[in-house]
């Protein structure tokens, strides 16, 4: 049986990667095999794309050029094989990362990111996206960044990218309230995937 890909989505401070240990863990309870994987990184080489992203402030071209390398590295060397043995994979962020945080955040231009998205991933796109979505304000405070009002401003334009393509992609992408307890996003989260998976086991 083909696999199934899923991704969390949102802005830095959603509580992305806590919820994708929470809900890796009860698909494994529920007797899934899953593969939880992280973007930028999830490999030995993005691993290190990581780092060199942490270390130096990128032109937004090349900054792009090492998320889509990370991105290509994955696909190939863990998401496509884990699908292919049936497995959930269960992702912190994919190409919508770069369609927000690239292009909206940083101004390229969506079209030329969505080929180059396509072109690497060689037309892999996830099943299905959750978006945790929240206030700037509050993902900040969760942070300790909110006293910085230019990244107030840039997450801004990345928060409202993610919800205008979930306007126009319905059917893969599905907005998550974020505000409220860990356990009560996770089980907003979990409540839609039992929705889906009723329509993946059958077809
Ligand atoms: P993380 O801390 O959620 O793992 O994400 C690392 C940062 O990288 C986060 O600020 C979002 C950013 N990012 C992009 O700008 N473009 C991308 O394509 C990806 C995957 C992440």
């Amino acid at each position: 049986m083909r696999g199934f890909f899923l991704v969390l989505e949102g802005i830095d401070g959603v509580g992305k990667t806590t919820q994708a240990a929470l809900l890796a863990q009860r698909l494994r309870n529920r007797g899934y095999e899953v593969l939880e994987i992280r973007e930028p990184g999830g490999t030995p080489a993005g691993e290190a794309i990581r780092e060199l992203l942490r270390r130096y402030d990128l032109v937004p071209w090349a900054e792009t050029c090492l998320f889509l390398a990370s991105r290509a590295e994955l696909v190939q060397r863990s998401i496509r094989p884990a699908m292919e043995q049936g497995k959930i994979v269960l992702g912190d962020r994919f190409g919508l990362s770069t369609l927000a945080y690239q292009g909206a955040g940083r101004g390229l231009p969506r079209e030329q990111l969505e080929k180059l998205n396509s072109w690497v991933t060689g037309g892999l796109e996830p099943d299905l996206v959750l978006v945790i979505d929240l206030e700037v304000e509050e993902a900040l405070a969760r942070t300790g960044d909110d006293l910085d009002p230019d990244l107030r401003q840039n997450l801004t334009l990345v928060r409202q990218c993610y919800l205008e393509l979930a306007r126009q992609r319905p059917e893969r992408i599905r907005v998550v309230e974020g505000r409220g307890s860990v356990a009560e996003v996770n089980e907003r989260l979990w409540r839609l995937l039992k929705e889906v998976e009723a329509k993946w086991r059958g077809g």
